[in-house]
């Protein structure tokens, strides 16, 4: 098998428009875009059913209770996405409560800052996203990343540690002994989510 160098094509950055992607074998800009379209609609609807369960467990047993959501229901419901589209998705912090699951990788951090960057210009968490067509020695991919902003809703859990209610804080201490994901602010980047969709080998 031929060896390819680590090449990273962008194939659309930060605009929307103009933007001509280099030609290319194997999947075309069409079928990019189609799979950019379904990743973002993927997204939504988990960020959407997070918010949703999010709220429902706060009203019914509290913060204590309502930490499953964010421990149990995301990863749970990112695997069957993740099995159901042949995609890996993921939920990554800018800073980590749990290192196993949401530690960004290289090419994340880079986005991650990227995203900090466009917010200090203006733009805002709910509507910012990236995809790059990504070259590795594993294989081509398609890459999206869409910001999560940090919500009022979000500071009982990763709000100050000095302002978290006692049974809250104490259980994070004794489930995250390693926890940065504290002490966030309404309108932080709290993270994103990323996905991975693996492309056929183009050239
Ligand atoms: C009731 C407590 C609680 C609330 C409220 C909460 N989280 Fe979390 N969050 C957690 C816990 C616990 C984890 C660790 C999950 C794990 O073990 O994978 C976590 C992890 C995360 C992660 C994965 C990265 C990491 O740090 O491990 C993201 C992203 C995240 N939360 C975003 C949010 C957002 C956005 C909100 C508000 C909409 C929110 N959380 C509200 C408890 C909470």
């Amino acid at each position: 098998m031929k060896t390819k160098l680590a090449t990273v094509l962008v194939v659309a950055g930060l605009t929307v428009s103009g933007v001509v992607p280099p030609a290319r074998a194997g999947n075309n800009e069409a079928d990019i875009q189609a799979r950019v379209a379904d990743a973002r609609t993927v997204t939504a609807g988990f960020l959407k059913q997070l918010g949703a369960t999010m709220k429902r467990e706060m009203q019914a047993g509290g913060p204590v209770a309502a930490l499953k959501v964010c421990r149990e229901t995301a990863p749970r419901v990112a695997s069957k996405i993740s099995l159901e589209k042949g995609w890996k998705v993921t939920r990554v912090g800018t800073r980590v409560r749990n290192p196993m699951l949401g530690l960004p990788d290289a090419w994340e951090q880079r986005v991650l800052q990227d995203f900090q960057a466009r917010a200090a210009q203006g733009e805002k968490f709910d509507t910012m996203s990236y995809y790059e067509v990504v070259e590795e020695p594993a294989g081509r991919s398609l890459r999206f990343m869409k910001a999560i902003g940090a919500a009022p809703q979000c500071m009982v859990c990763h709000g100050s540690r000095e302002q978290m209610a006692e049974p809250v804080r104490a259980e994070l201490q004794r489930l995250y002994p390693h926890d940065r994901a504290v002490g966030y602010r309404p309108g932080d980047l709290r993270g994103a989510v990323s996905i991975k969709q693996p492309l056929a080998n183009g050239s």
